[in-house]
C-alpha cells in the first residue's frame, strides 16, 4: 500500500513559494489560508487537491478548517505571519493587534497539535523585542512551550540553498520533540547567469527608455554628492540577485540587467515575471494568478522553494529517523 505523505497546513500561503518547498521535500499542503484572492488561486493552480480559505485568518474558526480538511490533526503547520513593525507587547492580550498574527498562527497550531510548526520570518525578527524590551522569539519559544513545544531559530541565507539569490530569513521551527537539531544541509551554488534569458527574446517593456535612464543617471549624481546609495542596482552574472521585492514591478531597480556600459535606451532593463520566478527558484511549470502586478508581487513575497526544501528535508529526516 502507498505510505501517506505528512500532512501540511499553509497559513498565510500567499503564492506557495513555502508548500512549494515542502511538497519537493515529500509533504503534501492539503489546505491554503491568505487573504489575498489571487495569491490563493495561484496556490491552488500548483498544489492539486489542496483546499483554501479565502479570509483574514483571525476569523477562521478550529470547526472551519478541520470541517475543510476533514481531520482534527495535521503532521505539520507552516507559515510566514507579516509582522506589522513587529511587537509583541501586551502579548497576553489576543487583541493586541501588533501581535495578532503570530498569536493566531500559535492558536491554529495549539488547535491542530502538529508534530511540527515552522514560523518563516524577515532576519529582523531575530533581534525584534516588545515594549517591555523582552526579545519576540522569546516571547514565541514561551507561548510554544506552554502548547508542548520546544522552538530552534535558525537565520539562512537562501543563496546557500541553490536559489541564486541573497535572501536572509530566519525560521523558527517547533518541535513536539525535546532538543532536536536540525541539520539544514546547504547545497549547491547557482548563479544568475544560469537564469535569465537571451537578451534577444526579451520584449521590449521590459528596458528602460532613454528617460527613465537619464533620470536615474542624474539621481545618481546627485545621490553620489550627498553620500547616498545609488537608487539602482545592476545584476552581476556570476553572483546571486539583490533581493527581490514584492515591490519590483514598480520600476525594478533593486535588481537590473545591464548589458554594457552605454546607458542608453535598450541596453538596460527589468528581469520578466519569469525570470524573478526563476531566482525565486519556482520550477518553470509553476502557474502564477492575476496579472502582471500581482504576479510580481506574489513572487517577491515568497519563500524561494529551494530554501523551504532545505528546511523541509532537515524535518523529514528527524519525523523519519
Ligand atoms: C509573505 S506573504 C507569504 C508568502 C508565502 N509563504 C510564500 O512562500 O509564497 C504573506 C501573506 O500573508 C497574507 N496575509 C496578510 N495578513 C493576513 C491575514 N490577516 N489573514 C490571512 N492572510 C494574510 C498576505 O496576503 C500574503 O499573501
Amino acid at each position: 500500500m502507498k505510505k501517506e505523505l505528512p500532512v501540511v497546513i499553509d497559513l498565510f500561503c500567499g503564492a506557495g513559494g513555502l508548500s512549494e518547498g515542502f511538497k519537493q521535500a515529500g509533504f503534501k499542503s492539503i489546505l491554503g489560508i491568505d487573504v489575498d484572492k489571487s495569491a490563493l488561486e495561484t496556490f491552488a493552480l500548483n498544489h492539486a487537491g489542496a483546499e483554501t480559505i479565502c479570509g483574514d485568518i483571525s476569523q477562521i474558526t478550529r470547526e472551519q478548517i478541520a470541517k475543510k480538511i476533514n481531520r482534527d490533526t495535521v503532521d505539520l503547520i507552516i507559515g510566514g505571519p507579516p509582522c506589522q513593525g513587529f511587537s509583541l507587547a501586551g502579548r497576553r492580550n489576543p487583541n493586541d493587534p501588533r501581535n495578532k498574527l503570530v498569536q493566531e498562527f500559535l492558536r491554529i497550531v495549539r488547535e491542530f497539535k502538529p508534530k511540527f510548526f515552522v514560523i518563516e520570518n524577515v532576519q529582523g525578527f531575530k533581534s525584534m523585542r516588545d515594549k517591555s524590551g523582552k526579545l519576540v522569539i522569546e516571547i514565541v519559544k514561551e507561548l510554544a512551550k506552554e502548547s508542548g513545544y520546544s522552538v530552534k531559530p535558525y537565520l539562512l541565507n537562501s543563496k546557500d540553498y541553490s536559489v541564486a539569490q541573497k535572501r536572509r530569513r530566519m525560521f523558527l521551527i517547533g518541535s513536539k520533540k525535546k532538543n532536536v537539531e536540525f541539520d539544514i544541509k546547504k547545497t549547491k551554488e547557482v548563479v544568475v547567469g544560469d537564469l535569465l534569458f537571451p537578451q534577444e527574446t526579451i520584449a521590449e517593456k521590459y528596458f528602460y527608455s532613454q528617460r527613465l535612464i537619464d533620470g536615474f543617471l542624474r539621481r545618481a549624481k546627485r545621490n553620489k554628492k550627498l553620500k547616498r546609495g545609488f537608487g539602482w542596482q545592476f545584476l552581476k552574472m556570476n553572483d546571486q540577485s539583490y533581493t527581490i521585492s514584492a515591490r519590483y514591478y514598480k520600476d525594478g531597480c533593486e535588481a537590473l540587467v545591464k548589458y554594457d556600459d552605454e546607458f542608453k535606451a535598450g541596453s538596460i532593463r527589468k528581469l520578466t515575471e519569469r525570470e524573478c520566478a526563476r531566482i525565486q527558484s519556482f520550477p518553470d511549470n509553476y502557474k502564477f494568478a492575476g496579472g502582471k502586478i500581482k504576479t510580481y508581487k506574489q513572487i517577491g513575497n515568497a519563500v524561494p522553494p529551494n530554501m523551504a526544501k532545505a528546511v523541509a528535508k532537515s524535518i523529514k529526516r528527524i519525523l523519519n529517523s
